[in-house]
């Protein structure tokens, strides 16, 4: 396992980047180099492994950032004590083959300050995690732009026929939506790409936060999982979603706390009009919920099947 390199300002990753595509490096040396960035705010698991794994899997030069965006935080607590160590997150990097890493201080990112400008998430990022988080997507997108300017190997390489990929997980459903709408909209040059949900052994979606839950609260945070599980169970079966079934299986788990369960249209996360009959086209089902100290999300896609008799 080769360490990666770290690099502290974009200046250095862009000079890096440079010079790993340049050299054909990284992985596979294939004529069309391709560049997979995995943005993080650290605190790495096994949801984040399966990220790198797939950018690892489809380009020669991987680069991941590590930054706590202070933009996204609506709560100065919930900043203060994000998880964060970044010695432990540069073992995993290192095991999962990634060549860059880009690990800027605040004031790399933000020099000036918190920016006077930035990107709106609109009326998309009003709805379910905006809802009790203003800003927060507003946030999200604004370092998002800067880390895909700070990367982006068409800028800073000579060689042609750089693909850019850009990763984010499904289990933030929203999150990665409006990320699609932004490099739409503001024709951004990466292609992002969404991987699945992990999951650990008690269904329960792997999160940084999930450190937080005492043994109680996480054996009652599988509730949710559960009750995705099932309405996708009958939607696949060909069955009526019935989500208000699924929302009476969290409602009488007392340790979780729901904030809301819906079932939406995947790229414009409007909600369907009919949440409990049967479902005419693909839909995403989504929740929040507070367990104990931490708020936890977690969706899963649901496919209509014919039914069964
Ligand atoms: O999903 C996350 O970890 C963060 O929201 C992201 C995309 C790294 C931006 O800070």
């Amino acid at each position: 396992m080769n360490a990666p390199r770290v690099l502290r300002t974009a200046a250095e990753l862009k000079d890096a980047i440079a010079e790993a595509l340049a050299a054909g490096s990284g992985h596979g040396g294939n004529a069309v180099q391709s560049l997979g960035l995995v943005p993080t705010m650290g605190a790495l698991h096994s949801g984040h492994r399966s990220l790198l794994d797939t950018a690892r899997a489809q380009n020669n030069v991987v680069v991941a950032s590590v930054f706590v965006n202070p933009l996204q935080f609506n709560d100065p607590e919930d900043l203060r004590r994000y998880p964060r160590d970044l010695e432990a997150d540069l073992e995993l990097l290192g095991a999962a083959g990634v060549d860059l890493v880009f690990a800027p201080a605040e004031a790399e990112v933000y020099p000036d300050g918190e920016p006077l400008v930035r990107i709106s998430a609109g009326e998309l990022g009003a709805r379910y995690e905006g809802a009790s988080r203003p800003g927060h997507f507003d946030g999200v997108l604004t370092v998002v732009a800067k880390l895909l300017h700070y990367a982006s190997p068409t800028a800073s390489s000579t060689t042609p026929n750089v693909r850019f990929r850009a990763y984010f997980g499904q289990k933030d459903a929203q999150q990665l939506a409006l990320i699609r709408r932004m490099a739409a909209d503001l024709d951004f040059d990466a292609e992002i790409i969404g991987v699945p949900v992990v999951r650990a052994a008690d269904g329960l979606a792997e999160s940084s936060r999930n450190v937080f839950l005492n043994p109680a609260q996480r054996k009652a945070a599988t509730v949710l999982s559960r009750a995705l599980f099932s309405l996708q169970d009958r939607v696949s079966a060909g069955r009526p979603a019935d989500l208000a079934a699924a929302v009476a299986l969290v409602a009488a788990e007392p340790l979780v706390e729901l904030d809301y369960f819906d079932i939406v249209d995947p790229q414009t996360l409007q909600p369907l009009a009919d949440v409990n009959g049967p479902l005419e086209k693909p839909a995403l089902a989504l929740l929040a919920a507070r367990v104990g100290p931490v708020r936890l999300i977690d969706n899963l896609p649901l496919e209509p099947g014919a039914e069964t008799s």
